[in-house]
């Protein structure tokens, strides 16, 4: 059974094609290595001795997760019991319209005032964005070299996704957010092993401040990749779910997969707070640059064609394009398409910034360059951006 589980875990990080319509088999933001393999050993847990103060996403304190109750020297003296929101609550608030489609003219400004009125927060509004914190040898950068990278980018973009849990990642971009920035997080249960363990180092990372999650990942196009079936899928979302409510979370939780898994497999997002999906027009040939944002259209409207709810929102967790490479058929990388196909896609999402996540931060020197990803698989980064840090 450990072995099985094991060779599940492992699957994804050997790309192995599904044989779905448009070959698709990027590995997008998605570490190819992740905590069995490499970051147990970097990972420092903070003390859970410190008097620690849960608080659930919408800033209500609630009772620490079971198991970290502080000493019994505390006197018993539970914190008062916040009911934590019903998910249905919370889901028919995300529920808003699906992504709308129209091709409008690309939003001027990623930054959108804040509700509180006044100067618009840094972070608070906008694309979201995909980020990674591997220095391009493949190692954890330090806090130092997270704060220096979350500086480049937050006031420019809403919401930051992340993949994983390894490199003490939530913790650090957490402390790099600090008071500065006001961005919300999509955090990631990457592996579908040791979902608890994988909550516990965000709680811990997050010091049990959950007001800044906005949605917590489960997976990254496993069903796609031939990681995991939709089975295997579904029941880890719900056990992702649980160990997450018992850390004082119940906001979004969402699997993520590719749309074309997806268009096959509907049962993903019907579980899901929201549809969430990876969506790549680069690895469509029949797609140049300046059409990224028509396929995108094109392919949230069959997604909504196969969902239960036909309301569910949709959300694209990521998408973008190499600025160097091999072309893809019509599909060709360079710096004058990177630009084209992200003004398309923003366009596409004019009147729902939030609904799409751009990848990516940085150029992903870390990845290895292969040939079924065209090449390009390092040079997604926006604008060819390179890590100051490393
Ligand atoms: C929780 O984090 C938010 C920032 O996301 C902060 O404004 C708030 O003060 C924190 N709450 C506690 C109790 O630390
Ligand atoms: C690309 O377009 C051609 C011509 O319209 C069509 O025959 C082909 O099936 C398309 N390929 C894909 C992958 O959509």
């Amino acid at each position: 059974m450990k072995l099985l589980t094991a060779i599940i875990a492992l699957l994804p990080l050997f790309g192995l094609a599904a044989g779905q319509p448009s070959r698709y088999n990027h590995q997008g933001g998605s570490p190819k290595r992740h905590d069995s393999l490499f970051g147990s050993k970097r990972r420092h847990m903070p003390s859970q001795e410190r008097a620690v103060v849960y608080v659930n996403q919408d800033g209500v304190e609630i009772p620490p997760p079971v198991g970290q109750q502080p000493p019994a020297s505390s006197g018993g003296q539970a914190p008062p019991a916040a009911a934590p929101p019903p998910n249905a609550a919370v889901d028919a608030a995300t529920a808003a319209s699906p992504a709308n489609v129209q091709a409008a003219a690309p939003a001027t400004s990623q930054i959108q005032g804040a509700s509180g009125g006044g100067w618009p927060q840094p972070g608070t509004g906008g694309n979201g964005i995909t980020y990674s914190p591997y220095t391009s040898s493949g190692g954890c950068k330090t806090q130092d070299q997270v704060s220096d990278d979350i500086g480049d980018f937050a006031a420019s973009y809403g919401t930051i996704r992340l993949y994983g849990v390894d490199c003490d990642q939530v913790e650090f971009v957490s402390k790099a957010l600090g008071k500065n920035y006001n961005n919300k997080l999509l955090l990631g249960i990457f592996n579908l092993k040791d979902i608890a363990g994988q909550v516990q180092t965000m709680a811990q990372g997050l010091k049990g401040n959950w007001s800044r999650v906005d949605t917590v990942s489960v997976g990254n196009e496993l069903v796609n990749n031939g990681g995991a079936s939709v089975g295997q899928v579904v029941a880890a979302l719900k056990e992702a779910k649980e160990a997450l409510k018992s850390a004082g979370y119940t906001g979004n939780v969402v699997i993520v997969d590719t749309f074309n898994a997806v268009i096959a497999n509907p049962q993903i997002c019907d579980v899901s707070s929201y549809c969430a999906v990876n969506m790549h027009p680069f690895f469509d040939p029949n797609t140049s640059a300046d059409q990224a944002g028509a396929f995108m259209t094109t392919q949230l409207a069959r997604i909504k064609s196969v969902l239960k709810d036909k309301s569910q929102r949709i959300v694209v967790t990521e998408t973008g394009w190499p600025w160097k490479g091999s072309s893809n058929g019509r599909a060709v990388p360079g710096v004058s398409q990177q630009e084209a196909a992200l003004t398309a896609i923003k366009g596409a999402f004019a009147s729902s910034p939030t609904n799409v996540f751009l990848f990516t931060a940085f150029n992903d020197l870390w990845k290895k360059s292969e040939k079924s990803t065209f090449y390009a698989e390092q040079f997604w980064g926006m604008g060819q951006r390179n890590s100051r840090a490393g």
